[in-house]
Parts: C-alpha cells; sequence; structure tokens
C-alpha cells in the first residue's frame, strides 16, 4: 500500500477525501468498537459535565459508529456524518435501534442549515488535516452550531505518544502535535471560546469511572468550546 503522511497539508479536497476514503479502510481495522463505545460514554460524560445531554449532536467522521452510539445511549440524538461509504456500513450496523441519524458527507460542507446542532463533535478527525484545514473544519462545524453550544474534539496526547512524537520530524510534529496554545487560537477564530481541556478515555481500563489524575495518561485529549 501506497504511504501517506498523517497530517494532510491541503490542496485539492476531492483527492484528499478520496485518500482518506482508502484510509479508512486501514483504521476500520484499528480500536475496534467496544473500545470506542468506552471512549463515547466517556465523551458523553465531559459533554454532560459542560453543557447538556438534551438536544441534537453532529458528529464528523463518524468512522464505525461506537462513539455515536454511545453519546446516543446517553440522550442525545446523534447525527453521525463521514465521507466513506464502508465506515457508513459499519456504523449503520453498530448503530441499529438508537437514536443515531447516518449520512454521507464531508465536514467542510455540511449539508445543514445554521445553528441546527446543540453539540459538535469529532473523535480522531482533527489531527488529519494541517492548521488551514483545521481551521477550514472548525469553522463550518461552528457554522452549524447554535448559539452557545458545544464544540468537542479530541487530539493525542504526547504523554503516550511520546515515541512517535519524539521520532517526528519537525514539520510533521508541529502538524500532528499541535501546542495547546495552537488549539486555543485555532477555535478561537473558528466562534469558540475555549471552556476546558479534559483526559480521554484509557486505552486498557474499560471503566468510565477512573479519576482524573490518571486520566494524565489518557490516550487522548478532548478539548471543549462553546460557540460565541
Ligand atoms: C481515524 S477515523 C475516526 C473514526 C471515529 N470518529 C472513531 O473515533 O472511531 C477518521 C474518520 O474521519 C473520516 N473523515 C475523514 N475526512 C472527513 C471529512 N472531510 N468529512 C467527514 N469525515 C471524514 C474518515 O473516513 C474516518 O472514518
Amino acid at each position: 500500500m501506497k504511504q501517506h503522511s498523517e497530517t494532510h497539508t491541503g490542496g485539492d479536497m476531492s483527492g484528499l477525501e478520496a485518500h482518506l476514503v482508502e484510509r479508512y479502510k486501514v483504521w476500520s481495522g484499528w480500536g475496534g468498537f467496544a473500545y470506542k463505545h468506552v471512549k463515547g460514554r466517556r465523551l458523553a460524560r465531559i459533554i454532560g459535565q459542560t453543557g447538556s445531554l438534551e438536544g441534537r449532536a453532529l458528529e464528523v467522521g463518524v468512522g464505525p459508529g461506537g462513539v455515536a452510539r454511545a453519546v446516543s445511549e446517553a440522550g442525545l440524538a446523534v447525527v453521525g456524518i463521514d465521507v466513506s461509504p464502508d465506515a457508513l456500513v459499519t456504523a449503520r450496523g453498530h448503530c441499529t435501534g438508537t437514536a443515531v441519524t447516518l449520512a454521507r458527507a464531508s465536514g467542510f460542507s455540511l449539508p445543514f442549515p445554521d445553528g441546527s446542532f446543540d453539540v459538535v463533535y469529532g473523535s480522531q478527525v482533527l489531527h488529519l488535516f494541517a492548521p488551514k484545514l483545521r481551521l477550514a473544519l472548525l469553522t463550518e462545524l461552528g457554522r452549524v452550531t447554535r448559539r452557545s453550544g458545544r464544540l468537542l474534539f479530541d487530539m493525542k496526547n504526547v504523554a503516550t505518544h511520546l515515541m512517535q512524537y519524539l521520532t517526528s520530524t519537525g514539520v510533521r510534529r508541529a502538524a500532528a502535535y499541535p501546542s495547546r496554545q495552537e488549539l486555543v487560537a485555532l477555535m478561537d477564530r473558528a466562534g469558540f471560546d475555549v471552556i476546558g481541556r479534559y483526559p480521554g478515555v484509557l486505552p486498557r481500563l474499560p471503566s468510565a469511572d477512573v479519576p482524573d489524575w490518571l486520566r494524565s495518561v489518557a490516550h487522548t485529549q478532548f478539548y471543549v468550546g462553546r460557540r460565541r
């Protein structure tokens, strides 16, 4: 298989999306539904702690649907979108019998009216894109988020990806591991005030009920923003 860099720098969007659809075939083998479901429960807890679990949520890059399923079980009506038809087939299987609706769409051009969601979120999606595209994606997510609605996304935790981090080249490292300040500035430019950063899921501990201090070694870190 052709090797690609982890983070995209821009250029032709249809080419990029075709590339990501191919990449999904690799991603879909990783992680597994159970892990993503635990992660979704953790995300739902953070949504509840920082806002409300009522209303409509949009998940960008829904992948196999484990996160969407857990978030919908916590109370939100979730719309999950993805550019990958394969991902949507898998998600459909995982989300049967829940309040999750699935659609093929790109996060850069959402087929939804302004302000139509209470919560928008993405799990393991934002790191795929270079800063310019991250801003475009967050701005489009901001468009469909109602005023005072919430944005949540996660980024890799340098603590748990230390080897990857240390062995990355400067440019790739800067793109794949943005600093907290860079992300805060990006969220601000996209119209969100940052209201918190929360450690995410712990890969080897299935319970969502572990204390936050232990989560400093969590696989990812969730950023939470409020739409201005
Ligand atoms: C690493 S996977 C994460 C899947 C899922 N969120 C999870 O945590 O299990 C990234 C997902 O984002 C999707 N994706 C990539 N670019 C996208 C875009 N522009 N719009 C919507 N989905 C996209 C991919 O097809 C893939 O399903």
